[in-house]
């Protein structure tokens, strides 16, 4: 008997680590418990083509479970995840709440699996989206030509900010289509005001037809939360605690999949070919690079889909030592749930 539960199973990673869970052949779970909040429990939804009902977040729910995935807000994983650690569950998280935690391995498949085993508190983190979804792409390129710094702007998608962002873009999206905008970005603003849309978003600005520079909270010297964790999270995954990180991180209307345009220097020159060489021999990278065939990897290459896509590689003009290269992955997959569900299984597979 191997239990997984899995908290959170309501929300926007919950309801993709369902659809995971339901296109594996084969699972090592005989049982999945599905936990939310009182506002979801007593949901019936379908795993591997049976009812399951939604459980109440309570202690005696993780009695016998042996992996406990959390996707829920920080908060919440702060309080409950050493609940379900103590009642012998391995609990796995998706939120910021462990993340940073010298004492809980923050794991990617690709880069540090054998770090899951090391968990002397029973709680293993899973990074954030936007992290990961350069961290397979970035740790086969360290392993063969040492990274020393990174430059990172994003192209983040409304579901980062979970069932509400993608509920808001929808829609904002429903209020500005049919409308005659004009030419003014104001156009948009005055769409949501007459459509009730001017309050409660998750996003600091409209985010249909917009770009919004901002994901996160405020942290020191105008810094959002979300450029400190692609720092902090790289360096942490990579295990190059002086890696040079600088991030920039942008909200776009996309629903889902994150995307990155990234430039890394690594310790020798490195050109485009062997790159390409290094990153197409990775199973989990998919390449799109091909420009004058017009390929290049887009969020609709890689929405719905595992591997992480990567393009426009070229070696930086005056920086032999430099990569510029565009990447995108779905987070709600790979960046999320995908991620996390491969650390349950490396972990099922140890027990
Ligand atoms: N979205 C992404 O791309 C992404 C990527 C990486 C990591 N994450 C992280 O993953 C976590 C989940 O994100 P999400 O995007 O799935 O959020 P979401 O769509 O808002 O879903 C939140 C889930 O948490 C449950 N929940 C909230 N408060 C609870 C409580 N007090 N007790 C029990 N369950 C509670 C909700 O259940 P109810 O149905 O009962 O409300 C729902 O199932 C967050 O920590 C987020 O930062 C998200």
């Amino acid at each position: 008997m191997t239990v997984l539960a899995i908290v959170g199973a309501t929300g926007a990673v919950g309801s993709t680590m369902i659809e995971i869970i339901d296109a594996r052949e084969t699972v090592p779970w005989s049982e999945i418990r599905l936990v939310a909040s009182a506002r979801s429990a007593g949901k019936v939804l379908r795993v591997r083509g049976e009812d399951v009902t939604v459980r109440l977040l309570e202690p005696e729910v993780f009695d016998g479970v042996d992996v406990a995935l959390f996707d829920v807000p920080d908060e919440v994983s702060a309080e409950w995840a050493p609940v379900a650690a103590a009642r012998g569950a391995v609990a796995v998280d998706n939120s910021g709440a462990f993340r940073m935690d010298p004492d809980v391995p923050l794991v990617v498949p690709e880069v540090n699996a054998d770090e899951a085993a090391n968990r002397p508190k029973g709680i293993i983190a899973n990074p954030n989206c936007t992290t990961l979804s350069m961290m397979a792409a970035m740790g086969a390129l360290h392993r063969e030509f040492g990274l020393t710094a990174l430059v990172v702007s994003s192209y983040q998608a409304a579901s980062g900010a979970g069932q509400g962002g993608i509920d808001r873009l929808q829609a904002e999206i429903t209020a500005v289509s049919g409308k005659d905008l004009g030419s003014r970005s104001g156009d948009v603003a005055a769409a949501l005001a007459e459509a009730g849309l001017d309050a409660d978003s998750p996003f600091p600005a409209p985010l249909a037809l917009n770009v919004v520079p901002w994901a996160g909270s405020l942290k020191d010297d105008g810094w959002s939360s979300e450029e400190l964790k692609v720092r902090n999270e790289s360096r942490k995954i990579l295990g190059i605690p002086d890696l040079k990180v600088s991030a920039t991180c942008v909200r776009v209307p996309v629903v889902t999949t994150h995307s990155l345009a990234v430039h890394a220097t690594f310790s020798r020159e490195v050109t485009a070919d062997a790159a390409r060489k290094v990153l197409g021999a990775q199973p989990t990278i998919v390449l799109r690079d091909d420009p004058a065939a017009g390929e290049w990897p887009t969020p609709a290459d890689a929405v719905g889909g595992d591997p992480t896509v990567v393009g426009r590689i070229r070696q930086a003009l005056d920086f032999p030592d430099t990569l510029e290269l565009f990447v995108c992955g779905d987070n709600l997959r790979k960046g999320a749930a995908l991620n996390t569900y491969e650390i349950a299984e490396t972990v099922a597979a140890g027990l």
